[in-house]
């Protein structure tokens, strides 16, 4: 039986995560601070079965106390999101970055060399593009002017065509657009070095858009699934931005939780730092999505608004193709039937 430590494991996926491991014969335990951003009332302890440390990763001799006894840690504790503004920046730097250094310090000390990271893709900034013309392009960030007057598709820099979205694959460079996905990016360069140092084995999983049951409601840090499922709720429109028609990936939280089962199994025959697109493989725009939804809740319909924000990209849809070949985790959850599931299930409080 190996002895799992799961960081963030009484928050949405990290609590599926845990089951999931649970229900594959591994011994759980969980590290988790409550943080108020994800958590509005106090842990329970234990968390669905699993022993908690309750602490802050930040916390040398709590991290410490958790990893006794430890063969594998799977990392899923951090703050998410967008955020309110620049006043979050420090806490998600602290969380995010500081509480990974602890934890890969205290993990060398400890001498485990088995970790699964939970990434993001919000790593790649915009997903990968070609303009018909000119091929692969990377689109620049994106100018207010041109969201104002509704030009939300990337052009290309050579001829203004619009550029033509496609699956992005894991050796794309990384290109983090938010305060958040630096902090991500630097998870990443972060385990990367541990791993090169340590002679342990990392697997980062870049999640896509994860949606299920146990969604925080709508708070500045959730993805967009828990605010349209939060406003129909209270018997309010999704509010679609843009025009409807940017593009990601949603994948269900079960199929996330499967992905973290199969990534602790290759952190004991891998060796070095790899990444893998955990993605559902078929893309869906904001407005399906939304369209969805409201159908399933028998709620009101959506409002296409033309607001946007500007940490937001256009598309960025991938290619699952990595984790299926080389962890065999392939997502089961189609996304009508996620939605369907979803639009009824129970969210965070
Ligand atoms: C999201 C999460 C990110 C997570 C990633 C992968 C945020 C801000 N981002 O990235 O933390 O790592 O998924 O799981 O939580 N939108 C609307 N109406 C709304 C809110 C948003 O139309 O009320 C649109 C946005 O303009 C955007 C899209 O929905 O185009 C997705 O938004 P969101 O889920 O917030 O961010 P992602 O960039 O997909």
């Amino acid at each position: 039986m190996t002895r799992i430590l799961v960081t963030g494991g009484a928050g949405f996926i990290g609590t599926h995560v845990v089951a999931a491991l649970h229900d594959t014969g591994h011994h759980v335990s969980i590290m988790d601070c409550g943080h108020p951003g994800a958590h509005r009332a106090p842990l329970p302890d234990p968390v669905g079965g699993a022993a908690l440390h309750r602490g802050d990763l930040r916390d040398r001799a709590a991290v410490a106390e958790a990893l006794t006894g430890v063969d594998v840690v799977v990392h899923q504790a951090a703050m998410v999101g967008l955020g309110v503004d620049l006043d979050d920046l420090p806490e998600y730097v602290g969380c995010n970055d500081l509480g990974t250094a602890v934890l890969l310090a205290e993990m060398a000390r400890a001498g485990i060399h088995r970790l699964v990271l939970a990434s993001s893709m919000v790593v790649y900034g915009e997903g990968a593009y070609a303009c018909p013309r000119h091929g692969p392009a990377r689109p620049a960030p994106r100018a207010v002017a041109d969201l104002a007057t509704g030009q939300f598709e990337p052009l290309c820099a050579d001829c203004g065509s619009a550029l033509e979205p496609g699956p992005v694959g894991e050796a794309a460079p990384l290109d983090p657009r938010s305060g958040y996905a630096a902090t991500k990016a630097a998870q990443e360069h972060l385990t990367s070095a541990w791993a090169r140092q340590t002679g342990g084995t990392v697997v980062a999983l870049r999640y896509h858009n994860v949606y299920g049951p146990g969604m925080p409601r709508d708070t500045p840090y959730s993805g967009v699934a828990a605010i349209f499922r939060s406003a129909l709720e209270a018997g309010r429109a999704p509010r679609v931005f843009e025009d409807g028609g940017q593009r990601r990936d949603f994948v269900h939280v079960r199929d996330v939780a499967a992905a973290n089962v199969a990534a602790v199994t290759a952190t004991g025959t891998r060796t070095g730092w790899r990444a893998y697109n955990i993605a559902s493989g078929h893309p869906a725009t904001i407005g399906e999505l939304a369209a969805g939804l409201a159908r399933a809740a028998d709620g009101p319909a959506p409002v296409v608004t033309g607001e946007f924000r500007l940490g937001d990209v256009r598309h960025v849809v991938a290619s699952p193709a990595r984790a299926e070949s080389e962890l065999g985790f392939r997502a089961r959850i189609r996304l009508a039937d996620g939605i369907a599931e979803f639009a009824h299930a129970p969210l965070r409080g």
